[in-house]
């Protein structure tokens, strides 16, 4: 490439789940290895790169409305280059419309690492490139990537999703599962902890089949048991779970390390076993609660988070009534909750017996209402306990007092020097409300 790179810019406006995050770290991190400069002002850039979602109809709405806002700029600005990647860029219908929109560059998640060379083509040519790969390649290993500066990092274990369950779109934006190999995540592990980095989240779309399809015996419990050992680092934490794969290995994993976080996200979505059924789950309520005893046994302190949908195609009331009934006796420490969003593609797609959404809505209201009371009780639960947390940096709300996270991933207030920033210290509960704790200190390190 031979520009004067000094003076070409690039913002990034990202969507989405830790995957994208972690994607748009590694477009970061690709572009200024050829020289390009990250523009904090996203109006100002030469460069805008959307790196988008997919999994529901309001996701998709939001990149349109900001892909809108962007092309009628780019008409006062027709220098500035629009590319648009992700998980939208995946699906045919999308690359159709972004195209007839005004996007300059179209690539997708399978092509990610081909966006620099992709960028320099338009530059060239100043003629559109849309280049999206169906089907992924190998794993990819030694993309250089750009992280913000922090305490916390997100690593990839493994890619893709082999469960089409009915709704969802992420097996066909994502691919198929395939796993990096454990020893390129444990040096990337250390790597960060000699960075500096205290907390590391492993990513998967379903962690708990980490290793199928890789040459040799190695689970995910292996893979945490393996990055427990890294010294420097303080905590590690894993998202996503799925319920019909968790392994009394992992439970016992959990319950062993050291630096392993009690918190297991592992999405219910359902609770009638009609329901779960046709969303293509692989498991029963029976089961999940099952799950639940055994993690609360095992595990103490846990905490247990889930994904929940309301108004699945056929969903009754006497179904989400099931799905009331799981929450109170799951008693979930939070949990996030959809509603359900046809998407194209999908299996659930095709069903004729879609819920009207008033209907979806009330349900949604009432299942939150619960849920919120439930997160209150059991925060409440918390008050006059002592909790080791990690200080992630001054309060978003009220910059004099310092934000910090529990074991459990519940974000926790308090009032302290600055200089705690990075530590993990002690503290005591002193109330719990439905989404933080607040807490005082009890012990300062030197
Ligand atoms: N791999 C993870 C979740 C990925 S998507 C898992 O299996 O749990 C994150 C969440 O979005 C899902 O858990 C589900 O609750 C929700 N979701 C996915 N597709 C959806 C759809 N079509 N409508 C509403 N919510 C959806
Ligand atoms: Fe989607 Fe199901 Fe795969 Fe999760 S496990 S990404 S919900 S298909
Ligand atoms: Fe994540 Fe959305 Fe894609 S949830 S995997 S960015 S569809």
């Amino acid at each position: 490439m031979n520009y004067p790179e000094d003076q070409f810019s690039y913002h990034i406006i990202t969507y989405g789940c830790q995957m994208n995050v972690r994607d748009s770290e590694i477009i970061a991190g690709m572009l200024a290895r050829v020289g390009y400069e990250e523009q904090p002002v996203a109006e100002k850039a030469d460069l805008v790169i959307f790196n988008t979602c997919s999994v529901r109809h309001s996701a998709e709405n939001k990149v349109y409305s900001k892909l809108g806002e962007y092309l009628k700029l780019k008409q006062r600005r027709p220098d500035m280059i629009v590319a648009f990647g992700g998980c939208m860029a995946q699906l045919p219908e999308v690359i159709k419309k972004v195209k007839r929109l005004g996007a300059d560059i179209v690539f997708g998640t399978h092509n990610l690492h081909e966006l620099p060379s992709l960028v320099d083509e338009f530059r060239h040519t100043h003629k559109k490139v849309v280049r999206v790969w169906q089907q992924h390649g190998e794993v990819m290993e030694d993309l250089p990537s750009l992280r913000k500066e922090g305490l916390s990092a997100f690593v990839n274990i493994m890619y893709g999703c082999n469960n089409f369950c009915s709704y969802c779109i992420v097996p066909y934006t994502r691919g198929r599962e395939r796993s990096r190999h454990p020893r390129d995540i444990i040096n990337e592990v250390e790597r960060l902890a000699g960075e500096g980095y205290k907390e590391v989240t492993f990513l998967g779309q379903n962690v708990n089949s980490f290793g199928s399809g890789l040459n040799e015996e190695y689970d995910f419990a292996d893979l945490l048991m393996m990055a427990d050992k890294v010294d420097g680092l303080d905590r590690i934490r894993f998202t996503t779970s799925h319920p019909k794969d968790i392994s009394d290995k992992l439970i016992d994993t959990v319950a062993a390390g050291d630096k392993i976080c009690e918190h297991i996200h592992v999405p219910l979505q359902a609770g009638s076993n009609r329901i779960l059924q046709r969303m293509n789950r692989g498991y029963s309520r029976e089961h999940y609660l099952d799950l639940v005893t055994r993690m609360r046994e095992q595990i103490p302190g846990v905490a247990i988070t889930s994904d929940l949908i309301v108004g699945f195609p056929g969903e009754t009331e006497d179904d989400f009534c099931e799905t009331l009934d799981m929450v109170q006796q799951a008693r979930f420490d939070a949990a996030f909750t959809f509603l359900y969003s046809i998407r194209t593609g999908t299996k659930a797609a095709l069903l004729d017996d879609q819920i009207d959404l008033t209907i979806k809505k009330g349900r949604l209201l009432r299942l939150n209402k619960l849920q919120y009371s439930i997160a209150a009780d059991l925060n409440r639960e918390l008050e006059g306990t002592i909790q080791e947390v990690l200080v992630e940096g001054p309060s978003k709300t009220n910059e004099d007092r310092l934000t910090a996270r529990t074991r459990s991933n519940r974000i926790v207030i308090f009032t302290g020097p600055p200089d705690l920033i990075g530590k993990l210290i002690n503290v005591r509960i002193t109330k719990g409300k439905t989404f933080s704790l607040f807490a005082e200190t009890i012990q300062i390190p030197k």
